[in-house]
């Protein structure tokens, strides 16, 4: 057999990418990067289904991909991509994506979707980006974005996670977008003094303990900040978490008159659910 026909026996993965880099975290959360198809266009914030080839079925031997949608974590304008996820223990789908090495394949369906972009939302002066957990991501995206910058002249991430160790993906982030050349001349140094990063932990101690949604409550995150209480003229808020995170959050943004906005019909917040597999 030659080379060629060695090659060609392999069959290769449908929307097949190649990993880049791959960062572990904790036992619970790891990051990594993929080529990014050249036709690949997309609106920070969007996400897309990615995922593995699923094991053979025990009678027919067929394989289904096993996909899951991931928010793109890396901004429109990278070269390639970036994921933030999750690993669950019996998840069908992460238990082995956390396995993943530069090299592996894994497969990218090229549709980006989704509502936590600055299209859905009206004009403001501050904004919002509020996480839990892996629905960091999309802000990974949103931060990067010069767009942010030439929008609004506030842009508050707050992010809360159980322990310390979970916040890492984010401050590294953060601190890399303030200290990266390439980053400080992307976005400009004005802009980049616009990000205001409030993390929260729930079950570790740290500066700032407890939910968002109590801080929120209580008026201690807007006394921390030095800003004014949500106000619907200038306010405006993305939500990236779980569902009852979303579900708290919208009604604190009802409650101070803020309206649920979407593609088709721009409003004051957006939301949308952190992804798990
Ligand atoms: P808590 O420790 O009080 O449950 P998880 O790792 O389970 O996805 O949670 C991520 C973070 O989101 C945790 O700090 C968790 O706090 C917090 N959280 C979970 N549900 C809510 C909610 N409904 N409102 C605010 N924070 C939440």
């Amino acid at each position: 057999m030659t080379d060629e026909t060695t090659a060609r026996a392999v069959p290769a993965l449908p929307d097949a990418q190649t990993v880049t880099a791959v960062t572990h975290y904790t036992d619970r959360l790891f990051s990594f990067r993929v080529t990014r198809p050249a036709s690949l266009r997309f609106r920070s914030g969007e996400f897309v289904m990615i995922g593995l080839m699923g094991d053979p079925h025990p009678e027919t031997g067929k394989q289904k991909p096993l996909l899951r949608a991931y928010s793109i974590a890396s901004p429109s304008w990278d070269e390639e991509l970036e994921f933030y996820s999750i690993k669950v223990e019996d998840g069908p789908l992460t238990s082995r994506l956390q396995h993943i090495k530069v090299g592996d394949e894994i497969i990218l369906k090229p549709k980006p979707v989704g509502t936590l972009v600055h299209d859905a939302l009206l004009p403001g002066k501050r904004i919002y980006f509020f996480a839990t957990g892996t629905g960091f991501a999309p802000f990974a995206s949103l931060l990067r974005e010069p767009e942010t910058y030439e929008k609004f002249d506030e842009v508050i991430i707050t992010h809360t996670c159980r322990d310390v160790a979970e916040l890492t993906y984010g401050a590294d982030l953060i601190a890399e977008l303030k200290s990266d050349e390439m980053m400080v001349e992307l976005l400009g140094e004005e802009n980049l003094a616009k990000i205001r990063y409030y993390p929260t932990t729930t079950r570790e101690q740290s500066p700032t303990m407890g939910r968002v949604t109590t801080l929120i409550e209580n008026g201690r995150l807007f006394a921390d900040l030095g800003v004014p209480p949500l106000d619907p003229a200038v306010d405006r808020a993305m939500v990236c978490g779980s569902l009852e995170f979303n579900k708290d959050i919208a009604a604190l943004m009802e409650a101070a008159g803020l309206r649920e906005g979407a593609n088709s019909e721009p409003g004051e917040f957006v939301i949308e659910k952190a992804f798990v597999g």
